[in-house]
């Protein structure tokens, strides 16, 4: 249904995924008139070649559904010093129609032998009969041949004896290696398998569909511990000293969540007040800094269990820290693997706005275990109901659990991130169709997870959060252990009752009774599954043009699209048969009241019961909408701000500053207007609106500092200092205050120092040197150490120094900073030093080789130097990162999305055509490209005008 309606929307996209597909060769040969595999006589052409000439019988990439797996038994043994893993497994599949061939996944293992045993021949200790492999790795895929067909509604067990190298990157089963403070090198096995890498550790049903049990067996040396999923039930001694862990049977779930481990690592444990047993684990010399995750997790699983009125279901859950990791995190039930930034707190070296990523990283892990892991998505192409839900919850969750972290004021945040994306028409729709491995990696994106959370958000803001809360309850409840799509979902919401307090219409009395007649009759009428289709099959973002008019507001809506205004010729086609169901609120100056109405036709009128200086709608910025106030609307909301901000609520004051913005964008305010907007915030109160101003100023900057448009660059300069000189002049150099005091703190020096503001410098060279006398011994206030560690890099001393030191420290917290301070140097030898060192690994880990990259591409000096290496060494990159993988993505946007001239347009897209020829396509090629041209046009457009505003400002 979903995709039959988006296609019939967005034919644009049918002709891409087609052709994206991996085609199979096509079988030309006669050989198939003898073939004893019948299945294919009916149509023997559409089958492949298996790597031995034989015929694969097999030709779509998902899998049959004939055949079911229920349990799989495995035992490895890696081993670390030859790093290599032995090992086999015995799956009990159900059949479900006659077959004679099963087909599971398989990417780059070897395959030694298989053999089948019916129900029967297992009961009489019968041995197995061999079978035929033949595999397809076009597909990743190997068919396994039966002699005789298998039997419906039989059970089988597939036996199946493997091998393989520890994987090098950072997908299925591979090694990873630390150093220890006395400078010796170890070295640990670990999996990653979301989304299809399972298959590289063992032959599987590696589609999420295919729930079933594991037990697990792990064979160690003795100076090893092993984990997995569940705890130990028991270790036997083998002979030769080898040990073998035996693992608890896992519950029903798939084959992306399986983990195991084997290291050497040591743990701090505690137990939630349900009785779960939660440990952190890291390597051994950083066991200090594993407490503050401890203590987080312990306080989240508690707040979920009682959120969602579901136990955890297993008896404990582990979180690690592992050195080389291609994520943020991965929410492997049970066994929770984290990069170590995500993970570990350092008090002496992490700074606030590391202690909230970890806080978040957390949270967003352990919502997974109920989203994600005990129901999930049918297929990747809603990967959103894991990732969007995951996200939504981090608010939830932080919000009562620490409070003082005031996370919720920094959530309009995740929604402007994926404005910036929806608003270019190469977005996409939330759900969205995914087939090859590379389309399902770039389902995990912004629109998944930030849009997933901010549409949520809306729903939740529209219901009520108890009602809300009581139908995403009704949809795990009923979907545990179970795979779920969007229709689920959207019926659970709008089923949701006790049967006591329900009504006819499903939503539930007790809850509609406490709030007023228009809100209860609004949300007992809507048609949810109606409402949030235009949500989730539809790509992009509303805009709301408001018109006032004495008491009544016209309201009109249609396709929000930066970079494309309603002069141009295309804006038309563009906005073709988009339409949303907006659950639009707003407030007026005459009253406190929250008013609602669901904007669903193009145009509506509203009538005001009240005469008002002004409207401000999308109230505390809940909604997934721009909004455009047409006559005075805009002026009346500068007035408004001047004369006393406080009557806006903060949230609404930032949706304000981000919607001014946007609509400059879209070239239906004009900059010097958004601008204006941004002068009362010399006396703005509310330290997230005044970083989002901030925000806007500096992108400013940083992007006419790039083209060398020095005479604006330096009024700019000239301004943000003067601007903001009482805020930048009254921080002091501690780690003090609320979280937000020390945000701003951070962000405000910050960019003091880097307009080289003479006190800014002053301090932080003082600071630098009192640390490079102490051998870096001295503690320097975590909330400004990448400052003075910045502006200490930029002579060669210090840079050197801080490389020094780079090697040596324990604090991944830490190491972060100093890689940042080492990008921001202004010597190409130095920046190129770094890439260099990125590309052999060792003292700069692969890991961090994207998150490098980018730095450098944001450094003026080493814009050129960066997207010039990306293009002579794209093929050494795909050696170390899958295409569509996380750092792929950032390596290919980080160092071209900010480009703003035709020429360097010109040279991305004649590489991502070469790349294009050669195999390699990302649907974000696009995205990067529409995302130039708007740069392009934007400085066309504005910089006259920021010239002139800049020079009667200052
Ligand atoms: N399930 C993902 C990990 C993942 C990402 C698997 C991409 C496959 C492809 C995990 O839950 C996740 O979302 N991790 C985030 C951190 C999170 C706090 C946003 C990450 O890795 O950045
Ligand atoms: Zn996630």
């Amino acid at each position: 249904m979903a995709n039959s309606c988006r296609k019939l929307i967005f034919n644009i996209y049918i002709g891409f995924y087609c052709s994206a597909v991996i085609m199979p060769q096509k079988c030309i040969c006669s050989q198939f008139t003898s073939s004893p595999i019948d299945e294919f006589n009916k149509d023997p052409e559409a089958f492949p070649f298996a790597t031995n000439g034989e015929i694969f019988p097999w030709h779509e990439l998902r899998l049959p559904t004939v055949v079911i797996p229920l349990h799989y038994d495995l035992l490895i043994h890696p081993n670390l010093t030859s790093l290599d893993f032995v090992a086999s497994e015995k799956i009990e599949v159900l059949v479900r129609d006659a077959t004679q061939f099963i087909v599971l996944h398989s990417k780059d293992l070897e395959i030694i032998n298989a053999s089948l045993q019916s129900e029967e021949d297992v009961r009489y200790r019968k041995p197995g009969e061999r079978l035929t492999v033949l595999s397809y790795p076009a597909h990743q895929q190997i068919a396994l041949l039966v002699p005789e067909k298998l039997r419906p509604d039989l059970r089988y067990s597939v036996a199946i004896d493997f091998q393989a190298k520890l994987a090098d990157g950072f997908e299925g089963f591979y090694k990873s290696t630390y150093r220890t403070l006395g400078g010796e090198t170890r070295t640990i096995a670990v999996t990653d398998f979301e989304p299809t890498e399972a298959r590289m550790a063992f032959p599987c049903f590696d589609e999420p569909l295919f729930k079933a049990n594991f037990s697990i067996k792990i064979r160690r040396e003795s100076r090893h511990i092993a984990l997995s999923n569940m705890p130990k039930v028991k270790t036997i001694e083998l002979e030769g000293g080898l040990l073998e862990d035996q693992f608890e049977t896992t519950v029903k779930m798939s084959t992306y969540l399986v983990a195991y481990i084997v290291c050497d690592f040591t743990s701090v444990s505690g137990t939630t007040s349900s009785g779960v047993k939660v440990s952190i684990y890291a390597s051994p010399d950083k066991w200090s800094q594993t407490h503050y995750a401890l203590e987080a997790s312990l306080k989240l699983l508690d707040f979920y269990e009682n959120y969602f009125d579901i136990h955890y279901p297993l008896p404990k859950l582990d979180l690690i820290a592992i050195p080389d990791f291609a994520s943020g995190a991965m929410e492997n039930w049970g066994l929770i693997t984290y990069r170590e930034t995500s993970l570990l707190f350092d008090p002496k070296t992490s700074s606030t706005s590391d202690k909230l990523w970890v806080t978040e990283v957390i949270a967003h892990e352990l919502a997974h275990q109920w989203f994600g892991n005990l129901v999930t998505m049918e297929w990747w192409n809603d990967i959103w109901l894991n990732e969007g839900f995951a996200t939504y919850m981090e608010l939830i969750s932080l919000n009562v659990t620490y409070p003082e972290l005031q996370f919720d004021d920094n959530f309009s945040n995740t929604c402007f991130e994926v404005i910036k994306r929806d608003s270019l028409n190469s977005s996409h729709p939330i759900s969205n169709q995914a087939k090859t491995p590379t389309q399902i990696q770039e389902m995990f994106d912004a629109v998944s997870y930030n849009k997933g959370a901010c549409i949520l958000n809306m729903l939740k803001d529209f219901l009520s959060e108890e009602t809300f809360r009581k139908g995403i309850i009704h949809y795990l409840k009923k979907f545990s252990y179970r795979n779920a799509k969007n229709d689920d979902l959207w019926h659970s919401l709008s089923n949701n009752c006790l049967e006591s307090d329900s009504t006819s219409s499903g939503f539930c009395y007790s809850d509609s009774k406490k709030t007023s007649n228009t809100l209860a009759f609004l949300r007992e009428n809507v048609e949810l599954k109606e409402m949030m289709a235009t949500w989730t099959l539809q790509k992009g973002i509303p805009l709301v043009v408001v018109k006032r008019e004495g008491r009544s507001l016209r309201l009109q809506q249609e396709r929000f699209l930066s970079g494309v205004s309603k002069e141009d010729p295309e804006w038309g086609t563009l906005q073709e048969r988009y339409l949303w169901h907006i659950p639009v609120t707003y407030s007026t100056s005459s009253s406190n009241v929250i008013h609602r109405h669901i904007l669903k036709l193009k145009t509506d009128t509203l009538n005001l019961s009240e005469k008002t200086n002004w409207v401000k709608f999308n109230v505390d910025s809940n909604g997934y909408y721009i909004v455009h106030y047409e006559g005075q609307g805009w002026d009346e909301l500068i007035t408004l701000l001047n004369q006393n901000h406080t009557l806006l609520r903060p949230k609404d004051r930032i949706g304000l500053i981000h919607d001014a913005f946007q609509l400059v964008s879209a070239g239906r305010l004009t900059l010097d207007k958004a601008l204006d907007l941004t002068r009362y915030l010399q006396h703005e109160t509310s330290v997230p609106t005044l970083l989002k101003g901030l925000e806007y100023l500096e992108l400013f900057y940083l992007m006419v500092e790039r083209r060398n448009i020095s005479d604006v660059t330096e009024n700019l300069k000239h301004y943000l200092l003067q601007y903001f000189k009482p805020v930048i002049d009254t921080q002091s150099w501690v780690d003090e205050g609320s979280v937000w005091d020390r945000m701003l703190r951070s962000t405000v020096l910050k960019l003091a120092c880097y307009l080289n503001h003479a006190p800014c410098i002053q301090k932080a060279t003082e600071l630098f040197s009192q640390w490079m006398e102490s051998s870096g011994k001295l503690n320097i206030p975590t909330d400004v150490l990448k400052i003075v560690y910045s502006v200490g890099a930029q002579t060669t001393a210090g840079w050197n120094y801080l490389l020094e030191q780079y090697e040596l420290s324990l604090s991944s917290a830490e190491k972060n900073k100093i890689l940042y301070a080492l990008s921001t140097s202004k010597h190409q030898e130095k920046l190129m030093k770094l890439i260099e060192l990125g590309m052999e690994g060792k003292v700069i880990k692969t890991q961090d080789l994207a998150a490098l990259l980018f730095a450098i591409a944001r450094n003026p000096k080493g814009q050129q130097l960066a997207w010039n290496f990306v293009k002579e060494n794209w093929t050494h990159l795909l050696k170390k990162f899958e295409l569509g993988s996380f750092p792929m993505r950032m390596i290919v946007s980080g160092t071209t999305s900010h480009f703003s001239s035709k020429d360097e347009l010109q040279e991305v897209k004649l590489f991502f055509e070469s790349l294009k020829a050669q195999g390699s396509h990302l649907d974000i090629f696009q995205t990067i490209l529409e995302a130039i041209s708007k740069n392009i046009k934007w400085l066309e457009k504005n910089l006259p005008t920021l010239r002139k505003w800049l020079l009667i400002s200052i």
